[in-house]
């Protein structure tokens, strides 16, 4: 039998829960590291099944990886392999960020295409222009992308949207580039400044870090570094979103309240009383049952796509009609259908949905998709009658350190059922 959440509804949950580093973070600096010959060290890693995942990537390429409970530490050697194709590979989206380092360090790379959440499709055509740009020949073969480049030179580098990985993994081939790197529409979500964060503190030279202009002069080489990564936005918002629809009161630290400001002022409009601790954390009480508030996703610093599953849940038992807008990923609705099993009188229209609010949900058995839909899911459960079965909960594990034992402490009721099934 494999694990299922058992989530008892009618819990209220108050308290404080500290969130740890950014998933979306540590396994792009852990590929980072790739660019420089020695001991870097990584600190406030979350334990989540991805970060030994991105170690056994790196490890396939020849480095030395020790885990050591929010501790990594990464050994590169001065010979690296240039082939990441292991098994992991296909485990995780963020593995596809090897390859601009590889690219940058070695001049070629043969890269197994990228797994990750079922969320929509998610082509690498801009990580390979932006390559191409740099000096770099980039194909498709055999489910490999295979890069090559007698050297590598600056470029000005527009990219079509602003992709958070796209931006990542040209950054990571330009800082060791000859001459200047312009990348325009580039992303400016705070994970991007964590990277140029560390890449500087390596010895790279970044200017524009949360602006959509990233201006990277190469270096020849970078040194090893210790860094720490920055607090799970994603995750701090999960919670807050968890106070607003159980009219809660939960004090979230460990996250910079200035990476969620929309986040906090929507649910400032859903009738939360939102309390920020400069660069530390934040409150979210909720005293009354919320009003409905519309969503709309974007590349930051516009409502996160990530977070789109908690603005259909917030919104199943708000008062009033809310439309969601989701603008980043085609198939993030399709969790729709397991918030219907839970009574909520939702429907969706191309990248549009409308949610009419109910007094209460009613437990049902339902799956999850990808992480946060089954995140969004769990929170509905906290807020129907009865006890809601979430199934396929290895999603949920891969984003979220201590899922159950951070919504237990903080009042509510759900039992780990089952063995775990790998994910
Ligand atoms: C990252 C996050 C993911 C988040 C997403 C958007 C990680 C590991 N994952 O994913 O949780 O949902 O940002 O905030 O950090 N696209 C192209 N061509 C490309 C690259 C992207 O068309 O070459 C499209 C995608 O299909 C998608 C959009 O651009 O529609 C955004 O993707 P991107 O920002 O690249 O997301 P990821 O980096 O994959």
């Amino acid at each position: 039998m494999s694990e299922h959440f058992e989530v008892h509804g009618g819990a209220r949950l108050t308290g404080e829960v500290e969130v740890v580093g950014a998933k979306n973070s540590v396994l792009k600096l852990m590929a980072a590291a790739l660019l420089a010959e020695g001991t870097t060290t990584i600190t406030n890693c979350p334990r989540i099944l991805d970060v030994p995942l991105m170690a056994d990537v790196l490890r396939s390429v020849g480095c030395e990886v020790e885990i050591d409970d929010d501790v990594v530490r990464i050994t590169t050697p001065a010979e690296l392999s240039h082939r990441a194709d292991s098994a992991a590979m296909s485990r995780l989206r963020a593995s596809v960020c090897v390859l601009g380092p590889l690219v940058g360090k070695l001049k070629k790379a043969v890269v197994a295409l990228p797994g990750g959440d079922a969320i929509g499709s998610r082509p690498l055509d801009m990580h390979q222009n932006g390559l191409r740009k740099l000096g770099a020949t980039s194909a498709i073969e055999h489910g490999c992308v295979v890069a090559e480049a007698d050297g590598l030179h600056g470029a000005q580098i527009w990219l079509d949207f602003p992709s958070v990985g796209a931006t990542e993994n040209i950054l990571m081939a330009a800082v060791l580039a000859e001459g200047t790197t312009v990348i325009d529409n580039a992303a400016r979500e705070p994970e991007i400044a964590d990277i140029v964060a560390m890449l500087t503190e390596m010895g790279a030279k970044i200017q524009g870090a949360g602006t959509s202009t990233l201006t990277v002069e190469g270096v020849p080489e970078l040194k090893p570094t210790e860094h720490r990564v920055i607090g799970d936005r994603i995750v701090g918002a999960t919670w807050a979103f968890a106070a607003a629809m159980t009219r809660g009161d939960v004090t979230i630290t460990g996250v910079d309240p200035h990476h969620l400001e929309l986040v906090l002022e929507k649910l400032r409009l859903a009738g939360a009383e939102i309390t920020t601790y400069d660069g530390k954390g934040f409150r979210v009480n909720q005293p009354e049952r919320p009003q409905s508030v519309d969503f709309v996703t974007l590349p930051y610093p516009g409502f996160a796509t990530d977070l789109q599953p908690f603005a259909v849940a917030l919104s199943t038992v708000s008062e009033g009609t809310s439309m969601i807008t989701e603008n980043v990923y085609e198939a993030r609705f399709r969790f729709i259908e397991e918030m219907v099993r839970l009574g909520a009188d939702a429907r969706t229209d191309g990248h549009h949905a409308v949610v009419r609010g109910v007094e209460k949900l009613s437990s049902a058995p339902v799956w999850a998709s990808d992480i946060r839909a089954g995140a969004g899911l769990v929170l509905a459960g906290l807020c129907a009658d009865g006890i809601t079965e979430v199934w396929d909960v290895f999603h949920i594990d891969r984003g979220y350190p201590h899922f159950v034992e951070n919504l237990n402490r903080l009042g509510a009721r759900i039992d780990r059922v089952g063995t775990p099934t790998a994910g």
